[in-house]
């Protein structure tokens, strides 16, 4: 998979040169390249920012150096992604079916919003990851890229995609690692007891309990 991404502050994205992601990418199964939008401004100041018409507070990201970034980077195959409070709530199945496409492009906008002509221009897909405001799109951008790889093939094992929160509708159950005590405190008797079977069942019974508890929404799907 390739992904580009669009935005006026590509050192935040460091983060995606860590961990499973850096992995990812060390292993040939994802490119990702990250362009300046600044680069693309054709103002003598590189700027990428103005007032918007009719007033209003703040300032909004002009069309001319995003519709530039987009010519440049966009593909016949490519998927146009822009995070904003505006999209559709992003989820694991949206997760699941972006992990299939072949080109993912990230356009990042920041301060007020973007000049609306940009979604005339081209096919954008919208996508908010909750009900809060963030400052621009780029922690969205890093949160969507980072669920979207664990779905392609070859970043996970099969066993630990299956097992992890939402990929049944059930949230994860609690897992505990060495010490089998600390401080007193014990680690269930049955994940030591070497049944299998019990300790599916009392994981599963687990996941039922937390799921009803924390999300009940998830249990009506
Ligand atoms: N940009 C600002 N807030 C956002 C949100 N909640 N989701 C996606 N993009 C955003």
């Amino acid at each position: 998979m390739k992904i580009d991404i669009l935005s006026l502050f590509p050192e935040s994205f460091s983060y995606l040169n860590s961990s499973i992601i850096l992995r990812a990418q060390n292993k040939g199964l994802v490119d990702i390249d990250i362009q300046n939008i600044r680069d693309f401004s054709q103002d003598k100041h590189k700027k990428c920012d103005d007032y918007p018409f009719g007033g209003g507070a703040g300032m909004l990201m002009m069309v001319q150096p995003l519709y530039d970034a987009i010519k440049k980077v966009k593909k016949r195959n490519s998927m146009l992604i822009f995070p904003s409070p505006r999209g559709k709530v992003f989820n694991h199945e949206d997760a699941k079916l972006l992990a299939k496409e072949k080109h993912l492009v990230f356009i990042c906008g920041h301060y007020e919003g973007v000049d609306e002509r940009l979604f005339e221009f081209f096919d954008i897909k919208q996508y908010s990851i909750g009900d809060y405001v963030l400052t621009g799109g780029e922690l969205p951008t890093m949160v969507m890229i980072d669920s979207i790889l664990r779905q392609v093939k070859g970043v996970l094992t099969e066993d630990s995609l299956s097992e992890e929160s939402f990929s049944s509708n059930l949230l994860e159950y609690p897992q505990y690692t060495r010490p089998a005590v600390f401080k007193k405190k014990a680690v269930p008797k049955v994940l030591l007891s070497g049944n299998h079977q019990e300790i599916a069942k009392w994981r599963k019974e687990m996941s039922e309990n937390i799921t009803k508890n924390n999300r009940p929404d998830l249990l009506k799907k």
